[in-house]
């Protein structure tokens, strides 16, 4: 599990996140809905260590990372591939890709390397391109591949459709759901609620900084509130 125990985190003043609760299992795929705004981001932030929280707590697989900065959350097994990509863009696609296992011993980055061309074929032919000269869609497979060099138990994806043509956001969402089904725990933060909602087992709703409603992805599906809210009032 990873989870997330009444966090309260923000920025410079006010909290943005008021008590947040909730727990990512291995094997699932949680959707985090919200509009613009309400703090998807930041919890997306606040559980990789980006932001450090002011109260509550974050474990991965019952060991209390509240204390760790980014680097030794990913050794714990989690991470996050970012709204904004924050690709070396002047570094190959290869070198990208290998600096995400850094942690790893030569054998195991050489297998999930292999692994991560499997599920990225369009990859294989960009490998000695530089990242910048990559298309939108591209990068952002460089991106979530670059988080899976480092293994992760679990994965934050905040955004990963974000300007990306419809063909790429089903091929992302069908990755995540993928890894999903060989064990991973991904949380997945997706403006294509429907979308969203269809690879995911379970979600919850955030407003203000709040989760005000949670459960599996069926129910949300035909929740009045998600159904107005985030799906154009058509269940
Ligand atoms: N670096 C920052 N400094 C100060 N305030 C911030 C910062 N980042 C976000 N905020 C504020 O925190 C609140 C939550 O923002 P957050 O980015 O978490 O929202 P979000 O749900 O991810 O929205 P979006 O769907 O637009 O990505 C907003 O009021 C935002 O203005
Ligand atoms: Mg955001």
């Amino acid at each position: 599990m990873l989870r997330a125990e009444s966090l309260v985190a923000g920025y410079l003043g006010a909290p943005v996140l008021h008590e947040v609760s909730l727990s990512v299992a291995a094997g699932e795929v949680f959707c985090l809905l919200g509009a613009n705004g309400a703090g998807k981001s930041t919890i997306a932030r606040a559980l990789a260590g980006i932001l450090a929280p002011r109260s509550g707590t974050v474990t991965v697989n019952d060991l209390d990372v509240t204390g760790y900065p980014p680097n030794r959350r990913v050794r714990a097994g989690l991470s996050l591939v970012p709204e904004s990509r924050h690709l070396f863009g002047r570094s190959t696609v290869r070198d990208n890709l290998l600096l995400g296992g850094y942690t790893r011993s030569r054998t195991g980055r050489a297998e999930t390397f292999d692994r991560v061309l499997n599920l990225f074929p369009q990859l294989g032919a960009l490998l000695g391109r530089r990242a910048r000269d990559l298309s939108g869609g591209e990068q952002q497979m460089v991106a979530i591949g670059r988080a899976l060099m480092a293994d992760p138990a679990f994965l934050i994806l905040d955004e990963p459709s974000l300007g990306l043509a419809p063909i790429y956001v089903d091929v992302i969402l069908e990755q995540a759901a993928g890894l999903a089904e060989r064990g991973v725990g991904v949380l997945l933060i997706e403006q294509n609620v429907g979308k969203a909602l269809a690879v995911g087992h379970r979600g919850a709703v955030v407003e203000a900084g709040r989760i005000v409603l949670t459960g599996p992805a069926a129910e949300l599906r035909t929740d009045p509130t998600v159904v107005d809210s985030y799906l154009g009032g058509v269940a």
